[in-house]
């Protein structure tokens, strides 16, 4: 039987994002995380090179934020930006005073007997300036967070729980905008229970999985950003897909990267011959922005009909590589590559979403109440492109923020009641799972071949096409079966692909991660991409 629940903030995500806000509010509220896979089931778990942030003497905010800027192709919000990085330093702190084992760098030992952490480098950067833990860095965050979490006795941390949709006071026709919780899955008792709260935080990551090849692990599908458009918010810049220049291609290697900090230490792109390429493209060569770098990659396999570039870092010592990327080294050997003595191949995948849900400096979405932080939100620091390494550090940022929102508020909200229960009356089991599969895959694919690294209007035109009857057919079968996690994830990536595809639609110009052969030229005025849901500001 459907359950009902109440806490004071319900944080649907158990990433970086969703961990570091919960534990950055007081201990007297009850406070609810749910994973809707396991809880290291997010893209946190799998973050390699590091966070970047403000920390050697010789680098300045200054310089971070102009690279920031510059990678971010004149569309990044300089307020955004700004406040990330002045906050940059206290939010690597808070996460060794949480235990997070960074790197040490025995190389630089301090007059006052302690180490410094070592810092490496990666494209766009004009500093070496990310703190990482070797090459698994993302883990290393993860682990020491949950450990953190678990120890607390007011946060419930809740896997195999998929939020379905959220609960308005509009969606009630109750008085005001509020959000009052959200309908959830639990995937054991096969039921969908309420989760009414004071505060609801979507930390739901992002939506690479709209693509056939990312780096990515299965769960983002853009839950929050679906999520929040179908409760009234606002959602910003969803073209702007970034693909990951390097991940290994192997026929057996599904979604593994191969972090960038090998490039910051000196690796280079090589074509099948051995010869270089990017300095043709740029003259930061290996070390320009993402967006550059993946294009000239698809650029030169198109050109030569290759299936993959090469990536070389084999004239480093031995020691070196397997020092600093222990977990590269010994993936690649699993599939018979010896990186200390030969290249790796890889192509470009989708690997980061720099739109999201619209969002104050608060982290507060346009109904109040709601909540986004982390990759499933849209800041303005990311631009028309994000900076490596950027990303962890919004998720601390945003969520240490909203988290200070939050307590200021405690005393102006209650607890929501009488909250109706999910309504399964009028649905049944689904015979038919095959058109759940079949639609993911075909989703996925024409979202690559024509919403990809290089679009023009007549392929956004055919996916446009495409994906509205997608989400006729999602719509229809939702609307007869019963909720399980695939019918949920496929019905909010669609939504998610359309918005994409809307909003690469309104860009008559190339910027950034966005490339038209239609419109090559980059207008001189920037503007985000603002959709607003048809309830908007009713
Ligand atoms: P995630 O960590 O993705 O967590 C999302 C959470 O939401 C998960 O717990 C998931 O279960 C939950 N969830 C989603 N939908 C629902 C739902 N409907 N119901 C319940 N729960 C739900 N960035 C950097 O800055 N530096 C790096 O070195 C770096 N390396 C990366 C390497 C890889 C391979 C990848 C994939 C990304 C990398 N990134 C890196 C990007 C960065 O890791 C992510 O942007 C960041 O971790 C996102 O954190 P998050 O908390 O927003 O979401
Ligand atoms: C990487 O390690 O290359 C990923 C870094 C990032 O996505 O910021």
């Amino acid at each position: 039987m459907s359950q009902h629940y109440q806490h004071d903030v319900l944080v649907i995500g158990s990433g970086a994002a969703g961990l570091t806000l919960a534990l950055t509010l007081p201990e007297h509220l009850r406070i609810a995380v749910l994973s809707k896979g396991n809880l290291a089931n997010g893209s946190t778990y799998w973050a390699q090179g590091g966070v970047a942030a403000v920390l050697d003497d010789m680098d300045t905010v200054e310089s971070h934020v102009e690279d920031t800027l510059n990678a971010g192709a004149g569309l990044c919000r300089e307020d955004a930006v700004r406040f990330t990085v002045e906050h940059s330093r206290e939010a690597i702190q808070w996460l060794i005073d949480q235990g997070v084992p960074f790197t040490r760098d025995d190389q630089t030992a301090r007059e006052d007997g302690g180490f410094e952490f070592h810092l490496t480098r990666e494209g766009g950067h004009s500093h070496r300036r990310i703190i990482h833990a070797a090459d698994a860095t993302g883990a290393a965050i993860f682990k020491t967070l949950l450990e953190q979490a678990k120890r607390r006795a007011n946060i419930e941390m809740l896997e195999q729980h998929v939020a379905v949709d959220l609960i308005t006071a509009r969606k009630l026709d109750l008085a005001g905008e509020r959000c009052l919780g959200a309908y959830v899955l639990n995937r054991a008792s096969g039921e969908v229970d309420t989760y009414g709260a004071r505060f609801v935080i979507l930390a739901t990551g992002g939506a690479a999985k709209v693509y056939l090849y990312t780096s990515n692990p299965d769960g983002a599908c853009g839950d929050g950003i679906a999520m929040a458009w179908r409760a009234g918010c606002r959602v910003g810049n969803l073209e702007f897909n970034q693909f990951h220049p390097t991940c290994l291609y192997h026929p057996k290697a599904k979604s593994f990267l191969v972090t960038e900090a090998l490039r910051g230490e000196g690796a280079l792109l090589k074509l099948p011959g051995g010869e270089r390429f990017m300095q043709r493209f740029d003259a930061r060569a290996e070390l320009a922005p993402r967006d550059i770098v993946a294009r000239a990659i698809d650029h030169e396999m198109k050109r030569l009909g290759v299936d993959c570039v090469y990536l070389d870092i084999s004239h480093k010592p031995a020691d070196f590589i397997k020092a600093h990327f222990p977990t590269v080294y010994e993936r690649c050997l699993d599939f018979g590559i010896d990186i200390t003595r030969e290249p790796i191949p890889v192509v470009p995948a989708a690997h980061y979403t720099c739109g999201g849900v619209v969002v104050e400096q608060n982290g507060q979405t346009d109904v109040p109440g709601l909540y986004a932080v982390g990759e499933t939100s849209f800041t303005g620091l990311h631009g028309a492109n994000r900076m490596a390494s950027n990303s962890l550090l919004e998720c601390f940022v945003y969520a240490r923020a909203a988290a200070a929102d939050i307590i200021q508020k405690l005393g102006e909200v209650s607890a929501p009641s009488n909250l109706p229960t999910w309504d399964a009356s009028q649905v049944t089991d689904s015979d038919e799972d095959v058109i759940i599969a079949h639609n993911w895959d075909e989703l996925r694919r024409f979202m690559w071949d024509y919403v990809g690294i290089v679009r023009t209007n007549k392929r956004l035109q055919r996916a446009e096409h495409r994906v509205r009857l997608l989400l006729d057919e999602i719509h229809e079968f939702y609307s007869n079966y019963k909720v399980s996690r695939d019918l949920i994830e496929l019905r909010n990536l669609a939504q998610v692909a359309e918005l994409m595809i809307r909003s690469a639609m309104q860009r008559k110009e190339s910027r950034g991660l966005h490339y038209t052969l239609d419109y090559p030229q980059q207008l001189p005025e920037a503007k985000d991409t603002i959709l607003q849901p048809p309830t908007y500001g009713d």
